[in-house]
């Protein structure tokens, strides 16, 4: 079976043709993305208007580049996927619009695919033996959730970001410090280079019984000190701010993993989206899922940020499931 999978709900336009083999095997034969980081860095964030224009000049090449670089053509295609909900409503419905037509058209079947789905569908890849139940984690630009994922189609949010998402506060401190939009990556390396201790700050792991983040009173505490030290002319090293960020952020995510994974009593667990690609996070999760004997799964770099072949592959479980679109599919923004 072969999926053509397509994905615009924030600032990357993707598609991917993934083969579904007999045996269940996913393979990616192809994965093209077209980037607006370079658009939107001018502005300091995403600006929703410009994601959707940019979406609209890229979307025809971007899908002709997955089917040619997979040697397919649209009548190869068996299924065809598309992020329908959450994201940002005119850079959705670019993706929606594009997909419907292609499928009626082409007469194939239209499946809507909800992108944190697809985010953890993205290991899938790596992980065959990866099946549900299991318990997941989303942290990207947008999400920062805990999930139960009872089938491949069922999740249960079970805790969840009350403010920022975990890549959107990477951004905003980054910002701060002036480093170039997006901040995480950046961030990432400068965090090896200080010294986590010369700045306190507070968790982000809310300090009760829930699974829920805030991320906003971390964020907030960065903001004042730089502000203060601004004012009294004192300098600060980038490094230790990164530094002292990440080790609150990674201690929150792993405390609440480990709350979440004990509450469960799930042995698998399963991470995506960006900021999954922060090193130190990669690193503290392994840890703790050594220490408490749980398999974890992580996708390779390539797929941790948004990309067309992990909306293939929830798109394949949906399909299953029978839940098909038609030419009256919309999209969401939640
Ligand atoms: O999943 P994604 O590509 O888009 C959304 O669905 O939001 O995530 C983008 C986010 C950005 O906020 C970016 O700064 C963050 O992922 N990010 C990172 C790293 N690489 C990307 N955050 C922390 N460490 C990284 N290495
Ligand atoms: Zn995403």
């Amino acid at each position: 079976m072969l999926i053509l999978g397509i994905e615009s709900s924030c600032d990357e336009t993707a598609a991917s043709v993934v083969e579904i083999t007999n045996n269940g095997e996913k393979k990616i034969l192809s994965n093209s993305v077209a980037s607006q980081i370079a658009i939107h860095r001018l502005y300091g964030g995403v600006v929703p208007e410009i994601a959707g224009r940019a979406h609209s000049e890229a979307i025809c090449t971007v899908v002709s580049d997955a089917l040619e670089n997979a040697g397919k053509t649209v009548s190869d295609i068996d299924i065809i996927g598309v992020t329908s909900n959450p994201g940002l409503i005119g850079a959705l419905l670019v993706g929606v619009s594009f997909a419907k037509s292609l499928a009626y058209s082409a007469g194939k079947p239209i499946v809507p695919v909800n992108h944190i789905k697809g985010h953890i569908a993205a290991n899938y890849f790596n992980y065959p033996e990866l099946k549900p139940p299991f318990l997941a984690l989303v942290v990207s630009g947008g999400h920062t959730s805990i999930m139960d994922v009872k089938s491949y189609t069922d999740f249960r949010t079970i805790g969840r970001t009350r403010d920022d998402a975990a890549g959107e506060a990477f951004d905003k401190v980054g910002r701060v410090m002036g480093l170039t939009y997006p901040c995480g990556a950046e961030m990432d390396k400068l965090a090896f280079a200080g010294d986590p201790s010369i700045f306190k700050l507070p968790s982000a792991a809310i300090s009760d019984d829930t699974l829920d983040f805030s991320f906003s009173g971390v964020k907030t505490a960065i903001l004042n000190t730089l502000n203060s030290m601004e004012q009294k002319k004192q300098s600060y090293k980038k490094e230790d701010i990164a530094a002292a960020f990440t080790k609150v952020f990674t201690a929150s995510i792993c405390k609440k993993t480990e709350m979440a994974l004990k509450k469960t009593g799930y042995t698998t667990f399963a991470v995506a989206g960006g900021v999954s690609a922060n090193s130190h996070l990669r690193k503290s999760l392994s840890e703790l899922c050594k220490k408490m004997n749980v398999k974890l799964c992580i996708p390779p770099l390539s797929l941790c940020g948004d990309n067309g072949a992990m909306i293939a592959a929830q798109a394949y479980y949906e399909y299953i499931e029978g839940n098909v679109g038609d030419t009256s599919l919309n999209a969401s923004a939640v």
